[in-house]
């Protein structure tokens, strides 16, 4: 239903929990502590587009306070899995799903409770305009938003090819396509973020939170390769050939001598 299937989003969460900002997380963690020591009670967190609920499984033993969850997405075979991902937390008291188009709910009710909004690898998928209704949503005292994983446009890899220009090119275009909120942000995502988040009165943290991909992750390399030569064909037909040469040199490349890539992300936190 919304094309992230759970065997990506498995594949791809060594990498996620690598790759996030220790500094954001550390100060979400002093956040959290200091907003139930105001409140005393559990910590209502939302995760919006949990997936299979990857978020969760890194935060909730991170936050130092009892926590109360409530997972928000609109594939519900990733809702299921969500609905189990808590187990073994001793600090979550209460743990919810919720099956929802976030590009047509309305915000202020889904939220109405939530002290941190949280959402990982969604942002570069929302439109300006969404943003602009999250922050009406969400800008009160006492309450922050941890919005992680946002792709930047950033792709490099190893042992250099003259097409990796192009298929950069093309791939951040295909990011600015419509996933379903209208034209994406892609990877002015975070910037759009920091400034709207700025604008209605939050203090704001950002740092870079990159995938640094080693020859030990193929299996990760090949599908982004694949997924890459997939948005590159989308958005420019008549260079199929050239991007099917160049997916199969850099399968080659990966298969004889391993590749290393970055994969540029950002983590912003907004407290207001
Ligand atoms: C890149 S995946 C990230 C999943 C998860 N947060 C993680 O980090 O593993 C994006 C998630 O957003 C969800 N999503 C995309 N568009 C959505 C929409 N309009 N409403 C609700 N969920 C949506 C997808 O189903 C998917 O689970």
């Amino acid at each position: 239903m919304s094309g992230f299937s759970a065997d990506w989003l498995s594949l791809r969460a060594d990498a996620d929990a690598r790759a996030r900002s220790a500094r954001i997380t550390a100060r979400t963690a002093a956040w959290a502590l200091a907003r139930t020591r105001v409140t005393g009670r559990p910590l209502a967190i939302a995760d919006l587009g949990c997936g299979t609920g990857s978020n969760l499984r890194f935060l909730a033993p991170r936050l130092p306070v009892a926590q109360r969850w409530l997972l928000a997405d609109h594939d519900p075979d990733l809702l299921a899995l969500a609905a189990r991902s808590g187990a073994g937390c001793r600090r979550i008291r209460e743990l919810d799903v919720v099956a929802v188009d976030l590009a047509a709910a309305p915000l202020d009710d889904l939220l109405a409770d939530a002290d941190l909004v949280t959402a990982s690898a969604l942002f570069d998928l929302v439109a300006p305009g969404w943003i602009v209704r999250l922050m009406a949503a969400l800008a009160r005292p006492g309450r922050a938003l941890l919005a992680v994983l946002s792709y930047d446009g950033r792709m490099t890899l190893s042992a250099a090819d003259p097409f990796d220009a192009v298929v950069r090119r093309l791939v951040n275009r295909h990011q600015r396509t419509d996933k379903g909120f209208g034209a994406a942000l892609g990877p002015l995502a975070a910037d759009w973020l920091c400034r709207h988040a700025r604008l209605s009165g939050a203090h704001v943290l950002t740092a870079l939170s990159d995938w640094q991909l080693g020859p030990g992750e193929a299996e990760l390399q090949q599908a982004l390769l694949a997924g890459w030569a997939e948005a590159a064909c989308a958005i420019a037909p008549r260079e199929a050939d050239a991007i099917a040469a160049w997916h199969a040199r850099r399968l080659e490349t990966l298969r004889r001598q391993g590749l290393t890539s970055v994969v540029g992300h950002r983590d912003v936190l907004a407290w207001w």
